[in-house]
């Protein structure tokens, strides 16, 4: 039996009130409803699931917070040891509960994503660790079942496919499908700064197979990336962490036409603290005065 925690499968919704908007048909394949939580389980299963068959001690990876939650859970249903290297204080704190939950052993690096990944090479280089990052070709194999599950969700192959842009490995996956649809990528303009922290890389690793495929490269502000993760949530009921939101910014910001449809990589409640609840207000236990603040 393969390693499974049912990933895949995940909903493909219409997004009505973007779509009148953008004047497309707008679909989002919502990849937070993966076990973890984002589309990283698609490669993981298969990722880890190999490192076991092939006797492996301990899997290890570099992570903003999603491949850490994913490749600790993994790993913890196959048996084996987890390590995962994060930059210091960097990563949304469910990502980091999840991580440790499954019992992996987290150490935070006093640096960046790149600065770990770099790290976690080396490690790798070590007799029975395997890194489980988007170099390993398993997880990109893994990742590639998303463009399959849309095509036949939609009947169709949609014009144009959209998914943001951090390291690039599921850009490289979406592409490998061959799949005809124009593809679209959104990226952070600032992207060793940005708040979408799933995709603060500085230097994706997968950087010149991206500009050597057919894809579009949208470079997106913070404001670009903060209005289209608000519009997600408040015109569609799609929740999603601000890093997952790029691939439909890209689409506000280059335009779209006919049947798109966007990845939505990760569940906002990965990463809740980005969303602002300072407008709640306090009352008394009284609805006189619940109805005066709602006036
Ligand atoms: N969306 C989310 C929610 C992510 O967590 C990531 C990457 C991406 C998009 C970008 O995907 O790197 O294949 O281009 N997260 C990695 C991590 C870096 O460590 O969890 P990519």
């Amino acid at each position: 039996m393969g390693l499974t925690l049912g990933e895949g499968g995940t909903p493909l919704v219409k997004a009505p009130r973007m779509s009148a908007t953008l004047g497309c048909e707008l679909w989002l394949k919502c990849e937070g409803l993966n076990p973890t939580g984002s589309f990283k389980d698609r490669g993981m299963a298969v990722a880890v699931g190999r490192a076991a068959e092939n006797g492996a001690r301990a899997i290890v990876c570099a992570s903003t917070g999603n491949t850490a939650a994913s490749a600790a859970t993994y790993a913890a249903r196959a048996g084996l040891a987890c390590v995962v290297l994060t930059p210091e204080g960097a990563t949304a704190t469910a990502k980091r509960a999840q991580a440790h939950a499954a019992g992996a052993r987290v150490v935070e690096v006093r640096g960046t994503f790149d600065d770990a990944l770099r790290l976690c090479r080396e490690l790798a280089e070590q007799e029975g660790y395997v890194l489980v990052n988007s170099l390993n070709p398993d997880r990109i194999e893994g990742q590639k079942s998303v463009v399959g599950e849309i095509v036949e969700q939609l009947g169709r192959t949609p014009e144009t496919i959209a998914l943001p842009y951090g390291g690039g490995g599921n850009v490289s996956a979406v592409a490998a499908t061959g799949v005809e649809s124009r593809i679209v990528v959104g990226e952070a303009a600032e992207r060793a700064t940005t708040f979408a922290s799933a995709i603060r890389i500085g230097a994706p690793a997968h950087r010149d197979n991206v500009h050597r495929l057919d894809v579009e490269v949208v470079a997106l502000s913070e404001d670009e990336l903060r209005d289209a993760w608000r519009r997600l949530a408040r015109e569609e009921g799609v929740f999603c962490e601000p890093a997952s939101a790029a691939g439909v910014a890209a689409l506000v910001k280059a335009g779209v036409e006919g049947t798109a449809v966007a990845i939505v990589t990760g569940h906002g409640l990965k990463d809740a603290g980005a969303v602002d609840v300072s407008a709640a207000q306090v009352v008394d236990a009284d609805i006189d005065a619940v109805l005066e603040v709602l006036q």
